[in-house]
């Protein structure tokens, strides 16, 4: 009697967490054991094809009660690029392409195919490693808080992001209130300003500023200078990438090889230079990576499990170099090369930001 070899794929998540991996990784495990098929896990992202101890298989008691937690069950990295390894010669950090040994290892693994899921950085590596001489064939699963990836209506992890940071503006409203302040929140979201214009408009901003509306400093003071003698507080929430006209990006620290520049202290610049315009005490805080962290909404577990179970789908029909995606109501699929052709900012004349507007948001311009 001949025995066929089980099916085998793989999943690995990279860049940085977003609620929602493990819904991604019980559902790429539940509609494969249904298909007979084996999963294995690789820990750390693409990171984990250098150390093969870093790879198991996952199991139904692996998975059980993961939908509800945060992060990732396989651990990530942002500093995983197999074409941008960083490695340190003569004192100085220089980036090498390991892609070779990368898709060596991943023969080695025995694998079918890749579910990679991430954002637009991990969804471009699967997508150049793919592309190599007995490459690695993948499927990709948008993740992202920042929802900053192209073809797909949202990424998974943007809505549990928001909600976060929505619930941390409601609370500034009561001490902002009392001590008649201005209070500045910046939020994630690196160059897109998605976070920034829902948590605002849903947490009651007077003031939301982001990275595609370059602001004005006179029009933020002027507006806020109303808004405070209506009511004697006000909020800002302003993106991590916003710039105010004719500045730049408020980054932390030099940008490390293989790695985006971080940003981040907008708020801080902000409360200066408000305080000062205005006249009114003001207070600026951080959310940083409180809005990564924490159970995923319920629509974010719902969405992770539509796209675990439908990059399975993808592979079981040979349909690789695929991004699944929420075009919504359906969950389709895409090439991957139109998720990462470019960023997917806030168009300025969206209805949303008509909306805002419309109801006295100012947008510094
Ligand atoms: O891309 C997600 C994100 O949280 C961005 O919003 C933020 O700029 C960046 O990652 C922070 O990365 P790190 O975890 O390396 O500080």
């Amino acid at each position: 009697m001949s025995r066929t070899r089980k099916k085998r794929i793989a999943i690995s998540t990279g860049g940085g967490d977003a609620p929602g991996l493990n819904a991604v990784i019980r559902a790429v495990c539940r509609a494969s054991y249904r298909r007979g098929w084996e999963v294995l896990g690789i820990e750390d992202g693409f990171a984990g094809l250098f150390d093969l101890s870093k790879t198991r298989m996952l199991r139904e008691r692996d998975i059980a009660d993961i939908v509800s937690r945060g992060g990732t069950i396989l651990g990530t990295t942002n500093r995983g690029n197999p074409f941008e390894w960083p490695v340190v010669q003569d004192g100085k950090t220089v980036p090498v392409d390991r892609s070779d040994e990368a898709v060596r290892n991943w023969r080695k693994l025995g694998c079918d195919a890749l579910v990679a899921v991430g954002g637009d950085g991990t969804l471009k590596i699967a997508w150049q490693l793919s592309k190599k001489r007995n490459g690695i064939p993948f499927v990709g699963v948008p993740k992202t808080i920042d929802n900053d990836l192209l073809a797909t209506d949202i990424t998974f992890g943007f809505d549990t992001a928001v909600n976060t940071a929505r619930d941390c503006i409601d609370k500034l409203h009561s001490t902002a209130q009392s001590h008649d302040r201005i209070m500045i929140v910046e939020v994630m979201g690196r160059h897109a300003g998605w976070i920034a214009l829902s948590s605002g408009v849903a947490g009651g901003s007077d003031v939301i500023l982001i990275p595609e509306i370059p602001f004005s400093m006179q029009i933020v003071c002027d507006h806020l200078k109303k808004v405070c003698r209506q009511r004697s507080y006000a909020i800002v929430t302003v993106a991590e990438g916003a710039v105010p006209t004719g500045g730049e990006e408020s980054t932390v620290g030099p940008r490390e090889v293989g790695r985006e520049v971080r940003l981040g202290g907008i708020a801080f610049h902000l409360e200066r230079h408000l305080q000062i315009g205005t006249g009114v005490e003001c207070r600026s805080l951080v959310l940083g990576h409180l809005q990564r962290g924490g159970p995923p909404t319920t629509f974010d577990r719902i969405l992770g499990t539509r796209f675990g179970a439908a990059a399975v789908r993808l592979i079981d029909s040979g349909d690789f170099g695929k991004m699944v995606c929420l075009r919504t109501p359906q969950v389709l699929a895409v090439p991957v090369e139109k998720a990462i052709a470019k960023r997917k900012t806030v168009p300025p004349d969206w209805d949303m930001m008509v909306s805002a507007r419309d109801i006295g948001i100012c947008f510094g311009d």
